[in-house]
């Protein structure tokens, strides 16, 4: 039998406290729209319960205060309201709090699996919920507990592993991070475990997210219909990034059966929960055709009864929507019966309301559902202690990107890298050496060393938010005088340098944008690095990516080869392990695929390199 995680008279107080509410005042609670789309005014006057920032939901200008300050005025309204039901805000801190300027970016999760260090994580995990708990805000949507099967999905970064164990293990240390002293304690900060469940788990080609036709003549996402791609601004056309693959996997059908399910996808939930966690939001996904967002067996009978899950499900963004497309009151119906309790609306929340009072009062959804949606949101804001202390102190605002989380992300920086090759014992970069040669832009570029989830959804090149290069942190290690830079690598003829490092990246992307068809370098990066072996005796390539990408024929034309993630702000870690002050501690926590046939993720896939235990 599920237990609450409330004390005998926290209960009784949400129970009191659902009885006095309206039918309106409930639906407000189960209402989170995205923070363009509402007003305080609508806060108080529609009791709402959460709103959101969506990536790169930003006040303008876009400052640790301005954040709080957009944030507490939400507060203020939703304490305004008659039942004066404090907010929950909402944001993607997914690799730190990484929609605001200045905030520490540590690397994504993918190269905190290559650490294997739960301590670390956990130390993450407090050092972003310190910084959000600054803005006002007590909810982040992470961790992830994807377990990728197919690199090819743009999301594969945001999971630690393959390994569902290693999974496990980082997730439950994230979210003790997040937790802090306890729940109730001003800055801890709830966790949102997704995707549930098996997002990770689709068949390429199976996502319908984009009707490929109807899209074809849009000439990038900005022109779009589709309000949600709009807000995508990629660097790359749209019609281009729908040649290159994006959303051919993702949002798309698991087609597997229960028992990898529930091996392989479902220990991560486990054991987040045993660790306390009171929010899960549901997957854009399917599985076996059916949308998650309307799967009563696996959100109701198996997360909320088998598991003895207590705290409330949320929907992700435009969710429900997806379910019986067009049709939005029949999609509303099968959600919430199906077991959401917050719906992540995110732009007309009018419509959402009176879909639901509708539904309620003519019998589709039932008062007995509606109440145990509220109570499962009541029950994670007084266990927060919202109701005591709403306010977070303006105090922690001096914690945003400080010294100490920014060493700390250098240090996870550090123990994420994975030297996948070394030639002749090449690294490390000798101090007092010869001159070394740094070559690509990628290797002067915070905004591609930070990848997507950062400032903006998608993120970006350039210096989007303070941090320090790897070519800057190559310059302090190694000095200015011994570290020679060229962007492209065209150099005239003199001289031939002993060392070559190359750094090359993907382009920032989130979600599907980031699905791709080919995970082979680029022509331009490819050229690149034959420019600068021609002129270096020995060569050393550092990736940045999201995912392991098909080197296989180049591998042989380079001396060393470095795994770099995507490190985040403290470009300096990098550094500090290809110099020497640090050493080569991490592990891969993917199997490094060999070719496009090894793709998805299968038991006779053949691995460059393979997951190391
Ligand atoms: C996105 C993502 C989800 C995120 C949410 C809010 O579409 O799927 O991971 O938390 O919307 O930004």
């Amino acid at each position: 039998m599920p237990t609450s995680p409330l004390t005998a008279t926290e209960q009784r107080f949400v129970a009191q406290l659902l009885a006095e509410m309206t039918l309106d005042e409930k639906i407000g609670q189960l209402t989170q729209p995205e923070k363009n789309s509402v007003t305080p005014e609508q806060v108080t006057r529609l009791g709402l319960g959460s709103v959101l920032s969506g990536g790169g939901g930003n006040p303008d200008p876009n400052t640790p205060a301005n954040w709080r300050a957009m944030v507490m005025a939400f507060q203020e309204a939703a304490l305004a309201s008659r039942l004066g039901i404090p907010l929950l805000y909402g944001v993607d801190a997914v690799h730190g709090h990484n929609n605001v300027v200045g905030a520490t970016i540590f690397p994504h999760n993918i190269g905190l699996g290559a650490t294997r260090d739960p301590d670390l994580v956990r130390r993450i995990g407090r050092a972003t919920a310190l910084e959000v708990a600054a803005t006002g805000v007590r909810w982040s949507f992470a961790p992830a507990v994807s377990i990728p099967q197919d690199v090819r999905w743009g999301r594969s970064y945001e999971g630690y592993s393959q390994d569902p164990a290693l999974v496990s293990e980082l997730a439950v240390s994230l979210i003790e991070g997040f937790r802090g002293d306890g729940w109730d304690s001003e800055t801890a900060v709830l966790p949102s475990v997704k995707h549930f469940v098996a997002d990770a788990a689709a068949t390429w080609g199976s996502s319908k997210r984009v009707n490929r036709e109807a899209m074809a003549e849009v000439q990038n996402a900005d022109q779009s219909t589709d309000q949600t791609l709009a807000i995508a601004h990629m660097d790359q056309s749209f019609t281009e990034l729908l040649k290159l693959g994006a959303w051919q996997i993702d949002q798309g059908d698991a087609e597997i059966d229960e028992a990898t399910l529930r091996a392989v996808h479902l220990p991560p939930y486990r054991a987040a929960l045993e660790a306390g966690a009171l929010n899960v939001m549901a997957s854009y996904s399917s599985w076996q055709g059916l949308k998650m967002h309307a799967h009563q067996y696996l959100l109701t009978d198996v997360l909320k009864d088998e598991l003895g899950f207590e705290g409330f499900v949320v929907s992700d963004w435009e969710g429900i929507d997806q379910i019986f497309p067009g049709e939005y009151d029949r999609c509303v119906v099968a959600a919430l019966n199906a077991g959401i309790d917050m719906v992540m609306v995110p732009f007309d929340l009018n419509r959402f309301i009176d879909s639901v009072r509708r539904a309620v009062l003519g019998g589709q959804i039932p008062h007995t559902r509606l109440d145990d949606a509220v109570r499962r949101i009541l029950t994670a804001k007084v266990a927060l202690g919202l109701f005591e202390h709403p306010r977070t102190d303006p105090a922690l605002l001096e914690l945003v990107g400080c010294d100490a989380h920014r060493a700390l992300a250098r240090e996870a920086v550090a123990k994420s890298l994975v030297m996948l090759k070394n030639d002749g014992d090449i690294l490390p970069l000798r101090r007092g050496g010869p001159a070394v040669l740094v070559a690509g832009l990628d290797a002067d570029d915070v905004g591609v060393q930070c990848g997507g989830w950062t400032v903006s959804w998608m993120g970006g090149r350039g210096p989007t938010t303070p941090g320090t290069s790897i070519l800057a942190g190559l310059r302090h290690t190694l000095g200015a005088e011994q570290v020679q830079y060229s962007a492209d690598g065209q150099l005239d003829a003199e001289p031939e340098y002993e060392v070559g490092v190359v750094v090359v990246a993907e382009e920032p992307y989130a979600e599907g944008m980031g699905d791709r068809a080919s995970l082979t370098l680029s022509a331009d990066q490819v050229a690149l690095l034959g420019r600068v072996r021609a002129r270096c005796q020995r060569l050393v390539v550092v990736l940045l990516s999201g995912r392991p990408l098909l080197i296989t024929e180049e591998l042989p034309h380079w001396d060393a080869f470095v795994a770099a993630w995507l490190p985040g702000t403290e470009g300096q870690g990098v550094a500090d392990v290809l110099c020497g002050d640090l050493p080569f501690t991490g592990r891969l926590s993917f199997d490094w695929p060999q070719n496009s046939s090894d793709l998805p993720r299968r038991a006779d896939s053949a691995a460059l390199f393979p997951m190391e235990p």
